[in-house]
C-alpha cells in the first residue's frame, strides 16, 4: 500500500497576504525588521546572502552587513582563500577601501590602461610588489599616462611618495576626510608605521557615502559575517574550522543538502562541543528533520528542499518540498526550541519575503535575487557578457558540474575520481544559468525592505514578531496568481519586479 502525506506541497506564490479587519495605523517607516538569525545574533534587515561561489564573497558581506543582514563566504574556496575573504569583512571600515586597486612600478602604461578599462578605476597607489598592503612608493592615475611611450613603465610617470600627503593608518575617516579637501587631493593612501598600505580613502567615495542605519556588528563594531563548512569540514579534517576561529567568523553553516542525517547531526553535535561559533544546521523541511537537528544543538535551522532557482533535485532525485509548507511546518516545531528559522531558497519577489516571515520564519536565504548584483563573485575564469546595452553574468547551482568541479579542484580532489559516490555514479542536482546584471546589492536590498515593511505596515504590525502573530494568509487560486502579474508586458523593469 502507498502511504499518501495528508498535506498538499505549496509554495510562496500559493499564498497571500489578506487585508485585516482593522484598519492600521502603522506607516511602513514606523516598522522594524529585527529579527534573530540565531539565539544570539539579531539583524535589522531578514536576508541571509547563499553561500554560493556565484553570490557571496567578501564584497557581496559587506554589502549585506552593511544593509543589516549577512552574508555567507561559500565554500568552493581554499581553507586559506575563505579565511582571507572573512577577515576581509571584518576589517572593512565604511569610507575606507582596504583592498584598493594596485599598480606595481614595472607595469607598462599599456598594462595599467588595461587594469583600467577592466576596474573602472583611474587613480592607484603604486606598491613595491604591485599588491594591495606592499611598501607604498607613489600614486598613479589615468592622467599621469596621458600622451605617454606606452612602453614606459609606472615608476617613470607615478607621483612619487616624497610628494605624496598621506596618513597614518588608525586615522579616523573624518580626520582622513579633512586631510583630503585641505590638501586638494583626490585618494589619501594610509600606511603603518613601516610605510605599508593599509587602505586608501578617495573624493569620489566621500562623494558617495551613505549611512548605514542598520549595519550588522559585531561586539568590537565590526561587520558581522558567515562561512560555510561540509560535513567532512569538522567530522574529518577541522583545518578550516581552525582557520575560520582565527578569523573570527561570527557563524558558521553546516552546507548539507539532507540534513535529516546521522552525519548532519554528528556535525552539529561536534562543532557546538568543541567550538564557540554560531551553528546553523541543515537544511531539513519536516519537523521531524527540525527536532532532530535541533537536538544535536543547532543555533538555527536552515529550511529547503529542491526549490532553489537553480536547483533540479526535485526532477532528477524525485524529492524536496514546496517551500511554504516546509517552512510553516519547520518554524511551528522550531518555536518549541527557540530556534528561528532561515527559509533558504525560492525567493523571487519581495513579497516572498513577508510571506515566508508570514510562515512563521525568521530569516530568508537568498541566491538567484542576489546573483544578479554587480557584487556578486564570478568563478574563477569565467568572464561576464554584455549583449547590446545589457551585462550578464553566471548564476550557478552549487551541485551543479561545473561548481562540483570547481569544488574538487580547491579540495585537492580530482573532479574525475569523484565522479561515484560509493558505487554510484555521480549526478548533478544544480545548474548555471545566466542572468541579467541589475545594479549594485543596495538597491535590490533597498527595495527588499521596502516591500517587506509595507507589508507589515499593511496589516497593522511594527515588529516581525507582532506580524506573525496578526498575520492571516489566504490559498490562492491559479486565476488569481495569474492575475497577480501585470496583464500586459511592462516596457521596462521596475527596481523591484522585471516582467
Ligand atoms: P534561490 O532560489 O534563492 O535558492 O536561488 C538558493 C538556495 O538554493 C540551494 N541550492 C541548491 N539546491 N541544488 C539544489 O538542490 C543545487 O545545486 C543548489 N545550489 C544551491 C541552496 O540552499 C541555496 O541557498
Amino acid at each position: 500500500m502507498v502511504n499518501f502525506s495528508a498535506k498538499e506541497s505549496t509554495s510562496y506564490d500559493d499564498w497571500i497576504i489578506t487585508e485585516p479587519k482593522k484598519p492600521t495605523e502603522i506607516l511602513p517607516g514606523m516598522v522594524e525588521l529585527i529579527s534573530n538569525l540565531t539565539p544570539k545574533i539579531k539583524l535589522k534587515l531578514p536576508i541571509v546572502s547563499s553561500p554560493m561561489d556565484t553570490v557571496t564573497e567578501y564584497e557581496m558581506a559587506i554589502q549585506m552587513a552593511l544593509h543589516g543582514g549577512i552574508g555567507i563566504i561559500h565554500r568552493n574556496l581554499t581553507v586559506e582563500q575563505q579565511a582571507r575573504a572573512v577577515a576581509r569583512v571584518k576589517r572593512y571600515k565604511s569610507g575606507f577601501i582596504s583592498e584598493p586597486y594596485t599598480a606595481g612600478p614595472n607595469f607598462t602604461l599599456t598594462e595599467l590602461a588595461t587594469i583600467i578599462q577592466e576596474t573602472g578605476v583611474t587613480k592607484f597607489p603604486v606598491t613595491e610588489d604591485g599588491k594591495p598592503h606592499g611598501k607604498l612608493i607613489g600614486i598613479m592615475t589615468d592622467k599621469d599616462a596621458d600622451f605617454h611611450d606606452p612602453n614606459d613603465l609606472v615608476a617613470q610617470r607615478m607621483t612619487a611618495i616624497k610628494d605624496l600627503v598621506t596618513a597614518p593608518y588608525n586615522t579616523n575617516l573624518d580626520d582622513a576626510k579633512k586631510i583630503l579637501i585641505a590638501n586638494k587631493k583626490e585618494l589619501l593612501p594610509l600606511i603603518d608605521e613601516n610605510g605599508n598600505l593599509h587602505a586608501i580613502i578617495t573624493r569620489s567615495d566621500i562623494k558617495k557615502s551613505r549611512d548605514y542605519p542598520y549595519v550588522s556588528k559585531d561586539s568590537k563594531e565590526r561587520l558581522l559575517v558567515g562561512a560555510a563548512v561540509s560535513v567532512a569540514d569538522i567530522l574529518n579534517d577541522q583545518t578550516r574550522l581552525e582557520k575560520l576561529i582565527e578569523v573570527e567568523t561570527d557563524v558558521v553553516v553546516i552546507d548539507a543538502s539532507v540534513g535529516h542525517s546521522k552525519s548532519v547531526y554528528d556535525a552539529t553535535k561536534t562543532l557546538k562541543g568543541s567550538y564557540s561559533f554560531e551553528v546553523i544546521s541543515g537544511n531539513v523541511v519536516t519537523k521531524e528533520g527540525t527536532a532532530y537537528l535541533a537536538a544535536a544543538g543547532a543555533d538555527a535551522i536552515k529550511v529547503g528542499r529542491g526549490i532553489g532557482q537553480s536547483c533540479i533535485t526535485s526532477k532528477v532525485v524525485g524529492i524536496g518540498r514546496g517551500q511554504a509548507t516546509a517552512v510553516e511546518e519547520c518554524a511551528e516545531e522550531a518555536v518549541k526550541y527557540g530556534l528561528p528559522i532561515i527559509a533558504d531558497g525560492g525567493i523571487k519577489y519581495s513579497g516572498h519575503v513577508s510571506i515566508a516571515l508570514a510562515l512563521g520564519a525568521s530569516t530568508v536565504m537568498a541566491g538567484a535575487i542576489l546573483a544578479s548584483a554587480l557584487e556578486a563573485p564570478d568563478p574563477p575564469g569565467y568572464k561576464r557578457q554584455k549583449r547590446g546595452d545589457v551585462w550578464f553574468k553566471l548564476y550557478r547551482g552549487m551541485g551543479s558540474s561545473s561548481a562540483l568541479e570547481r569544488g574538487q579542484e580547491v579540495s585537492g580532489g580530482r573532479y574525475a575520481q569523484a565522479k561515484m559516490v560509493g558505487n554510484v555514479p555521480y549526478s548533478p542536482e544544480g545548474v548555471d544559468v545566466e542572468m541579467r546584471i541589475t545594479g549594485p546589492v543596495s538597491q535590490i536590498l533597498d527595495q527588499y525592505r521596502a516591500g517587506t515593511c509595507k507589508a507589515m505596515s499593511s496589516i497593522g504590525a511594527k515588529t516581525i514578531a507582532e506580524f506573525q502573530q496578526k498575520v492571516v494568509l489566504e490559498r490562492v487560486s491559479d486565476i488569481a496568481q495569474i492575475e497577480s502579474h501585470p496583464a500586459y508586458r511592462p516596457l521596462h523593469d521596475e527596481p523591484n519586479y522585471s516582467g
